[in-house]
């Protein structure tokens, strides 16, 4: 089964096994399949946080739960229930138009509601954990569904407990605490500077200032292949902070408690990568923490540009750069 229309970055691959989730039940019939034939297993959503090798063993799902269910709560509290395979940026949309405030930050961005919490999706001044109530899952050991809370999912900068037990859990629904109430989020510097000085700060204006940010930053994955950022934003001490921005005074970094986060697309940017081309790939000329697939590129060629750029970055600021998006297999 070809998945090159089921990964963002658009590559060549093949699946062995083919297979659509759109119920409990068929994850219950998946499991059987899977007793019998005890074949490996990927999961997949919109495919957009993925870098897929030509040849996929065993079988691909692709989950397309759906579901949009609210429940209104006290103090114009609304609680969102949405499945798994609900498109990401079109509920998001959805829910503004029906007065339901608190995802506008984080519209845009690529992918499906289920795959939203594993790697804590995060832009412009809000992470998806500060809105996620609770994640069903399926556990493949428990044989189950149930719920995990918000502090069972692990949360942190793109990170989760789903991240590191990708074996354990099929993502089915996910459930928000949104509000009708607006309470605009603005700590992102460009976003406030995104929204017309003078005119109203309400979600539909930051809804619309930050697909405007995305659209001039961020290639359209339809166009040029890509999985968002291909590296975190490194984390050092303050020691090192310091002795960077001592040799680098336009270095750009936030405090991260008592540490520092780095923009890693400042680090590799400054190295000279914007728009750089290699084969089939390259580096984003809007965005350095991008990488791209120009139409022919593949895994083998998107694998050795990045270990070169984090060469690069290692021997000309001593920084450790780790790649976000998952490979497989
Ligand atoms: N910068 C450069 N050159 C570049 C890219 C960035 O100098 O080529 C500088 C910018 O000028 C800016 C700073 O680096 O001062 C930060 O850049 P930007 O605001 O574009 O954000 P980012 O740190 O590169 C992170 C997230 C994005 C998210 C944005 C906005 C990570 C790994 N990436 O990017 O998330 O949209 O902030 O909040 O945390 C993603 O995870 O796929 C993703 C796109």
């Amino acid at each position: 089964h070809p998945l090159r229309g089921l990964n963002t970055f658009g590559f060549e691959a093949y699946a062995q096994c083919f297979t659509r989730i759109e119920s409990k039940d068929d994850v219950i019939s998946l499991h059987q399949y899977l007793d019998e034939h005890r074949v490996p297993l990927l999961l997949i959503g919109g495919g957009s946080n993925l870098v897929l090798g030509p040849k996929v063993p065993g079988i691909v799902a692709q989950v397309l739960i759906a579901e949009m269910a609210l429940e209104e709560l006290a103090a114009d509290r609304v609680r969102v229930t949405l499945g798994a395979g609900e498109a990401w940026h079109a509920s998001i949309e959805r829910l503004l138009d029906q007065g339901i405030y608190g995802l506008e930050n984080l519209a845009l961005i690529p992918g499906c509601v289920g795959a939203a919490p594993v790697q804590n999706i995060g832009a412009y001044g809000v992470e998806v954990k500060d809105r996620i109530e609770a994640v069903e899952v399926y556990d493949w050991q428990q044989r189950r569904f149930y719920w995990l809370d918000n502090a069972e999912c692990r949360f942190a900068y793109r990170d989760s407990i789903f991240k590191h037990h990708a074996d354990r859990y099929l993502i089915t629904r996910v459930r928000f605490l949104l509000s009708r109430l607006p309470n605009c989020v603005l700590s992102y510097k460009p976003l406030r500077e995104a929204i017309e000085p003078g005119r109203e700060h309400n979600p539909r204006a930051i809804f619309n200032a930050v697909c405007r940010i995305r659209r001039a930053k961020l290639p359209d994955p339809d166009l040029l292949g890509n999985a968002g950022s291909f590296f975190k934003n490194p984390i050092v001490s303050a020691a090192q902070y310091e002795a960077l921005k001592q040799k680098y005074p336009d270095m750009v970094a936030y405090p991260e408690g008592s540490a520092f986060k780095l923009a890693a697309g400042w680090l590799i940017d400054r190295r000279g990568w914007k728009g750089y081309r290699r084969d089939g790939v390259g580096v984003h000329e809007h965005q350095a923490l991008v990488l791209v697939n120009h139409g022919d590129g593949c895994r083998q060629q998107i694998e050795t540009l990045a270990q070169q750029i984090r060469n690069d970055v290692m021997e000309q600021f001593g920084v450790q750069l780790e790649v976000e998006p998952r490979f497989y297999p």
